[in-house]
């Protein structure tokens, strides 16, 4: 009964003569339609994996580092990309070069203040002003510089 009622409505927004149209014909219509829908969005969702997902990493560090909020990073340091920086600290630049082993980079966005006890950066991991995973985030950022 449901489907009777419904089937008026559905074939004429698919622009289908439901009189020229054998039953059989119609039913097969939508349920087609829905899987082939979701395969397209499962191909989608393994497009952006892989290599894409390193990128989207790198980028949400940029954002974390120039968020005024979080890393704050522009207000002490000229950071390619970044608007209207700071000179307290150095420009971040050629970093990877400077700091190939990533763990160091993690120790100073840890706690600065290890390696240079009067130091003005922030210790945002000690501090809790960013998480493990947004200093991650950040690092990825940084050696892309
Ligand atoms: C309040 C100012 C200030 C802020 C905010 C700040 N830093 Fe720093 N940063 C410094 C100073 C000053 C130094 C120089 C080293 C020192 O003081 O020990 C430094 C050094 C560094 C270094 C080492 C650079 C090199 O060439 O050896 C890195 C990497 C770094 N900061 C990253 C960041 C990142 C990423 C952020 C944001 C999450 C940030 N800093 C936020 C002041 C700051």
């Amino acid at each position: 009964m449901a489907f009777l009622l419904l089937t008026p409505y559905n074939s004429k927004a698919a622009g289908m003569n439901l009189r020229k149209m054998p039953l059989t014909e119609i039913r097969s219509t939508n349920p087609v339609r829905v899987p082939a829908l979701a395969l397209a969005f499962a191909i989608g969702a393994a497009l952006l994996t892989g290599p894409a997902r390193a990128q989207s990493a790198a980028s949400e560090g940029q954002k974390l580092a120039f968020d005024r909020g979080k890393g704050n990073c522009l207000t002490c340091h000229v950071i390619k990309g970044g608007d209207l920086p700071g000179s307290i600290g150095p420009e971040l630049a050629d970093i990877k070069r400077k700091y190939p082993d990533r763990k160091d980079l993690v120790a100073i966005l840890n706690d600065e203040t290890r390696r240079n006890p009067q130091t003005v950066m922030p210790p945002f991991g000690r501090n809790r002003i960013l998480t493990e995973q947004e200093i991650d985030a950040i690092v990825d950022f940084l050696q892309t510089l």
